[in-house]
């Protein structure tokens, strides 16, 4: 598997993260909102509640201020069908703009797979765009289906 750059590790979310360049990096990937750290706090804590989620960063130690700079999760879901199975949803994968092309990406999926398998889920699955299917396929994933959403 990719080792990371020098100074560079991955570990889980924490409850401290707010400052961290966490949020900063989910904002490459869509709006974020305005969130307070009370607020923040909370959800993290109803996350880390159920269990079932697992997210992960990427921090460049080198760095005083904003040192996260990639993050991604994977929601365990529960089913009945294959003997009570598990499926992972790999989720939210975002790596700041100037950290790109540096193989974080795929550490974090290959990370969060890791755990995906370990735990016993049969499949992990994530939707994407055009654009990132061969990111994806550089992942060891591949097409399959086709994504419909109902927004509200
Ligand atoms: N299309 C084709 N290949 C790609 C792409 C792409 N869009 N992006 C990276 N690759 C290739 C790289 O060239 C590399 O190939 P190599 O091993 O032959 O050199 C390999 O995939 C691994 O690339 P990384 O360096 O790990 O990619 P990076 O760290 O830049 O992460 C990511 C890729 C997550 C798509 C990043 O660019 C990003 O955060 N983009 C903006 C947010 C986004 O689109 N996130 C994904 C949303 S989908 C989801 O969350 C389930």
């Amino acid at each position: 598997s990719a080792s990371l750059p020098q100074g560079y590790q991955l570990r889980a979310l924490r409850r401290t993260d707010f400052n961290s360049g966490f949020l900063d990096c989910l904002r490459v990937l869509t709006t974020v909102g305005d969130i307070s750290e009370e607020k923040f706090q909370k959800q993290y804590d109803n996350m880390v509640a159920r269990e079932d989620y697992y997210i992960i960063v990427i921090e460049d130690t080198n760095r005083e201020k904003n040192s996260v700079v990639a993050t991604g999760a994977l929601i365990v879901e529960h089913k009945f069908i294959h003997s009570l199975g598990k499926v992972g949803h790999i989720e939210d994968i975002a790596v700041s703009k100037d950290q790109q092309g540096k193989k974080l990406g795929l550490r974090l999926i290959q990370a969060l797979d890791f755990v995906a398998e370990k735990i016993g889920c049969y499949k992990s699955i994530l939707d994407c765009s055009d654009a990132n299917e061969g990111f994806y396929v550089k992942c060891g994933f591949r097409r399959a289906g086709l994504q419909m959403a109902h927004y509200y």
